[in-house]
């Protein structure tokens, strides 16, 4: 270059830093732009099969592993990353669903899933229909020809009943051999069930996560998966992915990278936490219910047996219900350690006050206030005396 202006040498450097560089972590490569050696290197390429690069919205060496990690988890072929659980869960809504479609949904569903189809399908003429989960049978009766889309989620969010997964898959194969079975996995992390083995033949066609929880495992990071194994619905959601603008921060990207290897010890670590405090809570007088799929007389409880090899860190209990919800608020004010927040996965416990017909279209037996503990990685021995000591604002 013969110019002596500092300003073009800064960014046009001859400097290459030489290859093979090796270190414990994955380089983040950041970029929006992505250069072409020649024009027919630009119209030619292709970022679908993942082969090359064209564009920071398509995908980059550190976003590619990351989505490589996660399939292999996930015993899945294809991951895309999104923004964040929600936009997985609304990603796979928009791919494969169009107006005169319908989608059913567990009435135990993650709820902003439920919002979604309210308002925005609902608006794109898209129908939705809400099933008993725990009842194969109120699947089959919702089931109509124009059913696309049959979203499940093991265990239901916040009551955590888990249902009988395979008896749902061979529904959907039977009844409505037309459509796709979603699965929300985040309980699961990819650890405690094989969503796409689930024995005698059954798996789902695709799950989402909210990597945000475990895989994220810091409270700090915002951001989803779709992964399924069929190429063909690889390439519809992909599309639409590029079509709808998604993307990933690559610090994001970089920060879920580092934590997917401690991410089985965590899981584990949250799990027999879980197991201890809901064997705790069910001692408790003040507490009528311990919902928990891994303790027996849990709703599903069976379910979770011949399915599961292991369980999330999350625990919900039912107070009794001759205490006001004024007092159930009390009980989760009075809580130290555990913080008052949503999500879970990282490393503070969290709790938070629901009242059923709040979060429920059906019927539910629940008639105190319910409280999700979301188990973090404090000493057991700690979390358990603090949930002891606010049981006095039920007393008082
Ligand atoms: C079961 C489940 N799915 C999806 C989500 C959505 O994840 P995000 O907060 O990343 O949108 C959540 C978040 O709480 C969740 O609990």
């Amino acid at each position: 270059m013969t110019t002596k202006d500092i300003s073009t040498h800064l960014i046009h450097h001859p400097y290459r830093a030489p290859e093979g560089f090796d270190s414990p972590l994955v380089p983040a490569a950041k970029g929006s732009t992505v250069f072409f050696p020649n024009v027919a290197a630009l119209r030619s390429r292709t970022w679908l099969d993942r082969s090359a690069y064209t564009y920071g919205l398509h995908g980059t060496p550190t976003t590619f592993t990351l989505e490589e990690r996660l399939a292999t988890l996930e015993g899945g072929t294809h991951c895309l990353l999104v923004s964040s659980g929600l936009a997985a869960i609304t990603l796979v809504d928009m791919a494969v669903l169009a107006s005169g479609d319908q989608v059913l949904l567990p009435d135990n569903v993650y709820g902003p899933n439920r919002t979604f189809s309210r308002h925005e399908l609902a608006g794109w003429g898209v129908t939705h229909g809400l099933y008993d989960a725990q009842d194969a049978a109120s699947l089959t009766a919702s089931i109509t020809p124009a059913t696309k889309l049959v979203w499940l989620e093991a265990p239901g969010s916040v009551t955590l009943e888990f249902p009988d997964l395979r008896a749902l898959v061979r529904t959907v194969r039977e009844r409505a051999p037309q459509a796709v079975i979603a699965l929300d996995n985040t309980w699961g992390s990819g650890l405690a069930f094989d969503a796409f083995e689930l024995g005698a033949g059954q798996g789902v066609d695709v799950t989402i996560h909210a990597l945000t929880k475990y895989p994220s495992g810091g409270g700090d990071v915002l951001m989803g998966s779709v992964i399924c194994r069929d190429d063909a619905l690889y390439r519809k959601l992909a599309l639409s992915r590029s079509r709808i603008g998604h993307g990933v921060g690559v610090n994001d990207v970089e920060a879920v990278l580092r934590s997917l290897p401690s991410l089985p010890l965590r899981y584990a670590a949250q799990d027999q936490a879980g197991r201890v405090f809901g064997a705790w809570c069910a001692k408790r007088p003040e507490f009528v219910r311990v919902l928990h799929p891994a303790l027996a007389g849990s709703p599903g409880h069976e379910h979770w047996k011949s399915h599961c090899r292991a369980a999330a860190g999350l625990v919900t209990v039912e107070i009794d219900p001759r205490f006001t919800a004024v007092q159930g608020d009390a009980f989760v004010d009075a809580l130290r350690l555990f913080r008052i927040g949503w999500s879970w996965g990282g490393p503070v416990s969290l709790a938070v006050p629901y009242q059923t017909p709040a979060i429920r279209d059906r019927a539910t037996p629940y008639k105190g206030t319910l409280v999700r503990f979301c188990l973090g990685l404090e000493a057991i021995g700690d979390l358990i005396a603090d949930a002891e000591q606010a049981l006095s604002a039920l007393r008082a």
